[in-house]
């Protein structure tokens, strides 16, 4: 258990050095003087995108990319389907949320039949910040307790509540004290007996601190602590062990959602695990920024009993065409199974090159989820991963880094992924592993 921050902050990795600003390109300086502070950029040297299609996108001077990193356009950049119904839609009718429109609650329905039954209401966000911060004080309002268990380097979202409960988002300072986080689950044998030890310990600790524990808010595939797919079925457990000290669990699928981990729509559904909150986002518009929160009634009621919550944009008619578009695509292009088979495939592809390279000490993941651990066992380098980081970049393919030494690669192409583009990668990573373990910055 911990509530120090984390090492390194989710949104520094592989992040251009503002103080470099003086030698940067143009548009960067122009970004720069716009944004100011909170301006994050991939890359040391910034990249200047166009356009995007399927799984490869193009910069300003032509150049094209195949994006290992992107989960929002996750059933391929630019789909023709979402675009058509994205069009259709806004030159028809798009207005505030007060109106019924049928469009709107067509894809309810379809969303809905994805979640599990006991969750029937859903209400719509424009983000994922926006729905975590919803769930967790849903949470307080159902259980009448304060404190939230997370992992160590989670992040949430970007809103006051949220920032709170997102230790890879604090640059200083500790945790606030009604939130405690426990390290994601390890890969051993006693992985879940660990992982549920320190879940009790940490409700424990809230207890004693007379927060309480209103809820346990994980990824379902730990995405910022480094990927970890963990022992199939340890979050059902976690989930039980919670609602049996008087908790919920709210399951947080703005990154494994929407088929991305291949064996199952969900990642808590991978593990079986029964929510008493899910939260959505990212993929879930390919773009169209658009997020929920999907709860039982009465714990909805509960909430909205004392307070009123309305948003403006959240679920408006062109974002449940995009949605429903989304959902159209996944199903007639069996995008999860494709997660499924080609990332199997390139599962075994990168174990395969880790047998022959030192630098690599661990390969983990689902689907077309996977986090590939550099540095020798027990030995993190994230200077290296920068270096593999910036070696793809210059071979053409986007990567980027996570865990809470930032040395772990994090690859999370589109779901359209072909076993051609997966090669093309592995090729891609071997030839950049050999470069950058040779000389630093190539
Ligand atoms: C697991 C997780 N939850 C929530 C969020 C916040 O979503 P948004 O940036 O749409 O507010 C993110 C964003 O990266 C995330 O990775």
């Amino acid at each position: 258990m911990t509530d120090t921050p984390a090492i390194r902050q989710i949104l520094d990795m592989n992040a251009f050095d503002a103080s470099a600003a003086a030698d940067a390109a143009p548009a960067v300086r122009r970004r720069l003087g716009n944004v100011g502070a909170a301006s994050v950029l991939f890359y040391r040297d910034p990249i200047e995108m166009v356009s995007a299609s399927g799984c490869w996108m193009t910069d300003a001077a032509g150049r094209r990319y195949l994006d290992f990193y992107n989960n929002v356009p996750s059933v391929g950049h630019s789909h023709p389907a979402v675009v058509r119904a994205v069009a259709d839609q806004i030159a028809r009718l798009n207005t505030n949320t007060r109106y019924v429109v049928a469009v709107v609650d067509d894809y309810l329905d379809a969303l809905k039949a994805r979640l599990p039954a006991d969750l029937s209401n859903v209400v719509m966000t424009c983000s994922g910040s926006e729905a975590n911060d919803l769930a967790l004080r849903i949470a307080r309002a159902v259980t009448g307790r304060q404190g939230f268990v997370v992992t160590t380097n989670a992040y949430h979202g970007n809103t006051d509540l949220v920032t709170g409960v997102s230790p890879s988002a604090l640059k200083r300072g500790g945790l606030p004290a009604h939130v405690v986080a426990i390290a994601p689950p390890g890969a051993t044998p006693d992985a879940e007996a660990g992982f549920l030890a320190a879940l009790e310990a940490a409700m424990a600790e809230l207890g004693a601190r007379g927060f309480g524990t209103a809820a346990f808010l994980c990824d379902a595939i730990f995405s910022s602590d480094g990927i970890h797919e963990g022992p199939p079925g340890f979050l059902a457990r976690a989930a039980d062990l919670v609602r049996a000290r008087g908790g919920l669990f709210i399951a947080d699928e703005v990154q494994p959602g929407f088929g991305r981990t291949g064996a199952a729509f969900w990642g808590f559904a991978r593990h079986g695990a029964a929510p008493d909150i899910v939260t959505m986002g990212k993929p879930m518009g390919n773009g169209f920024p658009m997020a929920a929160m999907a709860t039982r009634p009465d714990y909805l009621a509960a909430f909205c009993a004392d307070t009123g919550y309305f948003n403006t944009f959240g679920g408006n008619p062109v974002a449940a065409a995009a949605g429903a578009a989304v959902l159209r695509v996944i199903e007639e292009e069996a995008l999860q199974h494709n997660a499924s088979v080609t990332g199997q495939h390139l599962l075994a592809e990168i174990r395969a090159l880790a047998a022959a390279r030192p630098q690599i000490a661990t390969v983990r993941g689902a689907g077309l989820f996977i986090g590939v651990d550099i540095g020798a066992e027990g030995a993190p380098d994230p200077d290296l991963t920068l270096r593999v980081i910036d070696a793809m970049r210059s071979r053409g393919v986007l990567i980027g880094a996570a865990g809470l030494h930032g040395a772990t690669l994090k690859l999370r192409p589109p779901l359209c992924l072909s076993h051609a583009e997966a090669d093309l990668f592995v090729t891609a990573l071997d030839d950049a592993m050999g470069m950058a373990a040779a000389r630093p910055y190539v």
